[in-house]
């Protein structure tokens, strides 16, 4: 009983086809992965680029921005700063502040980059907790 089914000699190029794809399909994957981790950053903190900040006043907003979304992360995932009022933010900054044990500079980079997403956005008139800390606008 002979098979008449020739042995072939190379691999059908289907069969390498796959192990070539990979690289492709990993940037596709990461890609996935990446981008709404990004827009989501952008929702939770928004760039100082969007904020029509004072140039003066950029790099020191730019660091209470990174602050914000390193120390604020730490316990449970860094809230979207939209999400509370003004007025919520005056009770749970100096709370979250001294869970966090935030240095006194620290703490005021992170509550002009809050008070100055609060204006920008016009989610409500600035309670004087927050607008005491000297946004600068
Ligand atoms: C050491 C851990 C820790 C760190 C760091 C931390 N938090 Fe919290 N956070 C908590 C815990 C625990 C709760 C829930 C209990 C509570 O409200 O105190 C909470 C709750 C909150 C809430 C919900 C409050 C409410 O009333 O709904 C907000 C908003 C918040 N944190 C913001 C922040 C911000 C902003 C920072 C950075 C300045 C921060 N957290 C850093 C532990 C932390």
């Amino acid at each position: 009983m002979r098979s008449t089914t020739p042995i072939p000699h190379r691999q059908p190029t289907e069969a390498i086809a796959p192990t070539r794809q990979w690289p492709r399909v990993s940037i596709l994957l990461a890609a996935a992965i990446l981008v709404p981790a990004c827009m989501s950053l952008e929702q939770i903190a928004p760039p100082i680029a969007t904020l029509a900040a004072p140039p003066e006043r950029a790099s020191s907003l730019e660091q209470g921005r990174l602050i914000y979304l390193q120390t604020c992360s730490r316990c449970h995932a860094a809230p979207r700063i939209l999400e509370y009022t003004p007025a919520e933010w005056d009770t749970i900054l100096p709370d979250m502040f001294d869970e966090s044990d935030l240095a006194g500079p620290h703490r005021r980079l992170v509550t002009g980059y809050v008070t100055l997403v609060m204006q920008r956005t016009g989610s409500a008139p600035l309670d004087s907790g927050i607008a005491a800390s000297d946004p600068g606008a």
